[in-house]
C-alpha cells in the first residue's frame, strides 16, 4: 500500500534531506586537485602592536609569514595524517562545514588518513574522549547547523599541565595537527599551543578556524568570523516580522534584546537589515559616556514624536552588552561585587525579606550608586542581587535589560504626560533573541565559508603551518572570486590586562564609530526613529536565485564599500 509522508516515520527534515546534497562552493584555487595546489609564502608578519613583547612571548611562531595557494606542483602533498578537531565555546551555524571541508580535503588527499573529533570542546582533548570520523557520520551533518557532531565547550586550554596532556594524548593517537574552531579566546590559546609544542621539539601543527555569531573575531586580516552572517539572517528575519506585526496591529513597542556578549555587531547589523526605530550601539554608549537617564530620554523622544503622528508603536533593538557599557552602571556592578564579597553574602542572604535587604543595600552603597539603583525597576534591582556568579559576582549577561530600559522609558513617559508634552499610549512588549540563531541551518554563504576554512585549514597543516588562522578573504564577492590563505596568529594579537596580569591576546574588534557600517546607521537612524522606514529580510533563502540566496551581510558589504 502507498504510504503518505507524514505516515512514515520522519528521521530528518524535508529541508534538511535536501541540505545533505548542497555542494558548498570552494574558492577557486581550492577546487584544483589537492596535490595541483602550492602554499606561497608572503612578507613576514608583526603583531598589531607590543612588538618586542610578543616576539618574546613566541620565539618559535612570532613573524611567520602570511601563507597564500596557488596553482602548482607540490611533491610532497598526499602523506597519511592524523588530525585532530576541537569545537570550542558558543555553537555557530556553519561548524559542521568546517569539520566536513577538513574531512574531505584530508581523505581527498590521502584516503588512510584520520580525522579525529574531540568530544566536548577543549576537555576533550584533556580526557582524551574522541571519535573517528566516517563517511557515514559526515554525511549526517553536512551543511547542517550545530555542534552536536563532537559538541563544545568552554574549557580554556591555556597551561602548561593541560598543554603537557595534549602532547601526550597526541603522541598516543600519532596526531600531526590539530584544528581548533572558536573565538578570539580560543585562537589566542592555539597559538599559545603551537608556540609550546615548538618549543618543545614537537612537529604537530595547531590551526585555528575564526568562529562566534558575535561578529567580534576580524581584524585586518580576518574578514569575518563564521556563523554571524546566519545567526545575524535569523535574528533579522524575526525583527522583519515583528516590525510587520507592530505595523499591522499599531499598539505595541517591542523592545528586543540580540545576543553579541559585549561588541554590537549583531545589534548592528540587525538594525542595517531591519530599520527599527532605535537601536543602540554599546560602543557609542560608552564612548559618549551615556547615563542610563539619558538612554531612557533618547528612546523616549522617539515614542514621544511618533506618538505626535499617531504612532503608538514602535521597535527598539537593544545589544546584549549594553549596561556593561554604562559607565554609571559598571560601577555600581563593581560596588554590588565589593558589598557581597566573602562572608557578607551571608550576612546579606540571612535577612528575609526584600525591605531589609534593601536597608542593607543602602547603607552599603556609595551616594552615586545608590542613585544609579534607586531608579532600577524593582525586578532589575533584585537580579542583581540574586543572579550571580561561581565567584559572587554579578552575571550582567543575564540582566534583563530590554525591561530595563522598557520601564525606564515608560517612567520618562510618565513624566511627560505630567507636564503635558506627551499624550500618546505605551504598551511595551520583551524579546530575547539568542540561542533561536545560533544553531540555524547555516545560509549559503556560512556553508560555502566554512567548508572552504576548513578544507583551507587542512591545506595549512599538511604543508606543516603552524599558529595560524585559516583564512578565506575576498567575502563580499563571489565564492570563485575569494582568496585561500593563511595568517599567524601572533600578527593580530597585542597584549591587554586579564585579571591583572599582561596577557597575550587576539584584539577584540568592537564596532567602530568612524566605520563604515555605523556611519550609515547613523546618517539614518533620525529619520528611522520617527517614521516608519521597517524592511523585511524574511527568511533565509537556501534555493532560487543568487541575490537572494548568497547575500553576505551589509556590515560587510558596507566595510567593502559595495
Ligand atoms: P562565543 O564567543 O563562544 O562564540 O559565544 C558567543 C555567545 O553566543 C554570546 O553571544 C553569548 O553571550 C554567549 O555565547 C552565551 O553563551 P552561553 O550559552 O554559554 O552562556
Amino acid at each position: 500500500m502507498h504510504t503518505l509522508p507524514w505516515e512514515e516515520e520522519m528521521k530528518v527534515s524535508a529541508l534538511q534531506q535536501a541540505r545533505y546534497s548542497y555542494n558548498p562552493k570552494l574558492p577557486l584555487i581550492l577546487r584544483e586537485d589537492i596535490s595541483k595546489i602550492r602554499p606561497v609564502l608572503g612578507q613576514k608578519t608583526q603583531s598589531v602592536s607590543d612588538q618586542e613583547k610578543l616576539q618574546k612571548l613566541f620565539p618559535n611562531t612570532y613573524g611567520l609569514p602570511k601563507v597564500s595557494f596557488e596553482n602548482g606542483e607540490k611533491k610532497d602533498a598526499g602523506k597519511k595524517m592524523n588530525v585532530g578537531v576541537i569545537l570550542s565555546g558558543g555553537q555557530a551555524p556553519g561548524g559542521h562545514n568546517v569539520i566536513s571541508g577538513l574531512y574531505d580535503a584530508l581523505k581527498k588527499a590521502n584516503p588512510e588518513s584520520q580525522l579525529y573529533g574531540f568530544i566536548g570542546g577543549p576537555s576533550g582533548i584533556l580526557e582524551d574522549k574522541y571519535i573517528i570520523m566516517t563517511d557515514e557520520l559526515i554525511d549526517e551533518y553536512r551543511n547542517t547547523g550545530g555542534f552536536d557532531i563532537i559538541g563544545s565547550g568552554r574549557t580554556k586550554l591555556e597551561s602548561q599541565d593541560q598543554f603537557a596532556v595534549c602532547t601526550e594524548v597526541c603522541h598516543k593517537h600519532n596526531i600531526n595537527a590539530i584544528v581548533i574552531i572558536g573565538g578570539d579566546d580560543s585562537n589566542t590559546n592555539a597559538a599559545v599551543l603551537a608556540e609550546y609544542f615548538r618549543a618543545k621539539g614537537e612537529s604537530i601543527c595547531v590551526v585555528g578556524c575564526p568562529k562566534t555569531i558575535d561578529g567580534d573575531l576580524k581584524n585586518e586580516s580576518i574578514e569575518a568570523s563564521f556563523g554571524f552572517d546566519t545567526a545575524t539572517k535569523t535574528y533579522s528575519e524575526l525583527i522583519g516580522n515583528i516590525e510587520r506585526d507592530a505595523n499591522s496591529a499599531k499598539k505595541y513597542w517591542h523592545f528586543i534584546k540580540v545576543m553579541g556578549r559585549s561588541a554590537s555587531h549583531v545589534a548592528l547589523e540587525c538594525a542595517l537589515e531591519t530599520q527599527p526605530n532605535i537601536c543602540l550601539i554599546s560602543e557609542e554608549v560608552s564612548a559618549k559616556k551615556m547615563s542610563l537617564s539619558q538612554i531612557a530620554d533618547y528612546i523616549a523622544e522617539s515614542v514621544a514624536n511618533r506618538a505626535a503622528k499617531g504612532m503608538n508603536f514602535g521597535v527598539a533593538i537593544i545589544p546584549e552588552g549594553v549596561v556593561e557599557f554604562v559607565p554609571e552602571f559598571s560601577a555600581l556592578i563593581k560596588e554590588i561585587n565589593e558589598l557581597l564579597a566573602g562572608a557578607k553574602a551571608e550576612v546579606f542572604n540571612s535577612l528575609s525579606t526584600w525591605k531589609e535587604k534593601y536597608a542593607f543595600i543602602e547603607n552599603g552603597l556609595s551616594k552615586q550608586a545608590m542613585e544609579v539603583f534607586a531608579i532600577l525597576p524593582e525586578n532589575i534591582q533584585q537580579q542583581l542581587f540574586m543572579e550571580r556568579d561561581p565567584h559572587g559576582n554579578v552575571q550582567v549577561s543575564l540582566i534583563e535589560s530590554e525591561k530595563l530600559f522598557s520601564a525606564l522609558v515608560k517612567a520618562k513617559l510618565d513624566e511627560r504626560k505630567k507636564n503635558g508634552t506627551y499624550k500618546g499610549k505605551f504598551s511595551a512588549l520583551h524579546h530575547f533573541f539568542g540561542y533561536e540563531g545560533r544553531c540555524a541551518f547555516p545560509s549559503n554563504f556560512d556553508a560555502d565559508y566554512c567548508y572552504s576554512l576548513g578544507y583551507n585549514a587542512f591545506m595549512l597543516i599538511q604543508y606543516g603551518y603552524t599558529g595560524y588562522l585559516s583564512k578565506i578573504s575576498n567575502l563580499s564577492k563571489p565564492a570563485d572570486q575569494w582568496v585561500a590563505g593563511g595568517m599567524p596568529i601572533t600578527k593580530m594579537m597585542n597584549i591587554e590586562r586579564r585579571h591583572g596580569e599582561d596577557k597575550p591576546v587576539i584584539r577584540k574588534a568592537l564596532v567602530e564609530l568612524d566605520g563604515k557600517p555605523f556611519r550609515f546607521f547613523e546618517a539614518n537612524r533620525d529619520t528611522w526613529a520617527v517614521e516608519t522606514c521597517y524592511t523585511y529580510p524574511g527568511a533565509i533563502q537556501y534555493y532560487g536565485p543568487s541575490e537572494v540566496c548568497d547575500l553576505t551581510t551589509r556590515t560587510l558589504a558596507l566595510e567593502k564599500g559595495q
